[in-house]
């Protein structure tokens, strides 16, 4: 094996076909099932996108009517994974809950090794109706506070929120929070969508499947990043009464001693867009409105402050989880609960991916060049 049959990281590395998504870096465009993402985002409901995903068309009206009811009935939180969430320290990392809970979930199916195509979409939209009471309730143990039920009158994102906050949000809120979860939905040969590929071409479970790529979510390189951004922002410090020039040229600085120590700045970059992250726009746009909302200008000097200087020091533009972690902090949300609220939205597209490895299964087994020690005698 030569040195250029080695692709670290697979990077470029073409591994199959898929139908879910497309994306296109030199037309900076992201499509899900055809459709531009800020389009979709533009007009359409979490539920119909996840429809979307999963069955290769948007939903006709009663398609749509029976999964909403069906989404709204799934939404209660099964007392065996509050127990289990319950037997976890307060304090543990809120993505570690987010994987037990799956695995629990996957353990008490009863359906949990029938891999029909029927049984498959099932157990998908269940997880997508079971998955915000888990964040909700992880959130509010933190906070000391006990389960607040659904509401079958409110959709996904508003009863989202709802469960989280134990308060109605306000419409724009709602609207921001549904424009994120819309945007986290999917993106083709991601780390941890390829996870789930490679844990269901062994014909191992859904529930399996989509534990692991929660693991692979986790870190910071990939969905952990939304969380880091806003570690950032903290230890630049935001400060009510600054302007918004003094934010800025605080934020250069401590970039520049960033990039000074070889650190990466989180929520820049992207292994496959190089001129930017077509999500980006929709989300920032999300991100002013909860501004205006909240009244929270001096967050501007920082974003923009940062932003120009990575554009000016390294010509790297920001990703989306550059915008959604503000937003979920505006929002009231911990910082250490962004990435759970990714895993809610990705649901969708690992799910999809899941059945999609399926229906053209190959076993995903790449090889390795080896380079330790000659055979040797004991
Ligand atoms: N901060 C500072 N330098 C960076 C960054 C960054 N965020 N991203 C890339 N670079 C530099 C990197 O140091 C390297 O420079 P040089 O050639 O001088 O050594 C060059 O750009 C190429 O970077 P790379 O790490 O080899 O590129 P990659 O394709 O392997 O990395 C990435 C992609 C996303 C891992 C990387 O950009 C990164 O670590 N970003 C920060 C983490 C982050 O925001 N992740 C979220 C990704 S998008 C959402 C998601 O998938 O969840």
């Amino acid at each position: 094996t030569s040195t250029e049959d080695i692709k670290k990281g697979l990077a470029g590395v073409v591994v199959d076909y898929t139908a879910v998504s497309k994306v296109n870096p030199e037309t900076n465009s992201l499509l899900y099932r055809g459709y531009p993402v800020q389009d979709l985002a533009a007009s359409k409901s979490f539920e119909e996108v996840a429809l979307l995903l999963w069955n290769g068309e948007l939903p006709s009206q009663s398609e749509l009517i029976e999964f909403t009811a069906f989404e709204r009935a799934n939404r209660t939180l099964d007392p065996a994974v509050k127990a289990a969430i319950d037997l976890l320290p307060a304090d543990c990392h809120p993505m570690d809950v987010g994987r037990t809970a799956v695995s629990v979930i996957g353990a008490n199916h009863s359906q949990s090794e029938n891999s029909s195509v029927e049984a498959e979409l099932l157990k998908s939209k269940e997880l997508f109706a079971a998955f915000p009471a888990v964040v909700a309730y992880d959130q509010r143990r933190r906070r000391g506070l006990d389960v607040v039920p659904p509401r079958d009158d409110l959709d996904y994102a508003a009863n989202f929120l709802w469960m989280t906050f134990g308060e109605e949000a306000a419409p724009e809120v709602v609207d921001a929070f549904r424009v994120s979860m819309v945007l986290y939905a999917e993106h083709s040969f991601n780390a941890s969508t390829f996870t789930a590929r490679v844990i269901t071409s062994t014909l191992s479970d859904l529930h399996s499947a989509v534990t692991g790529a929660i693991g692979a979510l986790k870190g910071p390189l990939h969905g952990g990043a939304n969380e880091a951004v806003m570690h950032t922002f903290t230890e630049i410090g935001i400060d009510k009464d600054e302007s918004r020039e003094d934010a800025a040229k605080r934020a250069k600085a401590w970039m520049e001693e960033a990039l000074a120590a070889k650190k990466k700045v989180m929520g820049f970059g992207h292994r496959v867009y190089k001129h930017g992250d077509s999500r980006v726009p929709t989300m920032k746009a999300a991100l002013d409105r909860m501004i205006e909302h909240y009244g929270r200008h001096e967050m501007l000097g920082l974003y923009d402050g940062l932003e120009a200087a990575m554009d000016e020091a390294k010509s790297i533009k920001p990703n989306l989880d550059y915008p959604a972690g503000p937003t979920y902090h505006l929002m009231g949300f911990d910082t250490e609960m962004f990435t759970p609220i990714f895993i809610a939205a990705r649901i969708t597209g690992w799910t999809a991916h899941i059945m999609e490895q399926r229906a053209s299964n190959a076993l995903i087994r790449p090889l390795s060049a080896y380079n330790g020690p000659e055979q040797r005698a004991l």
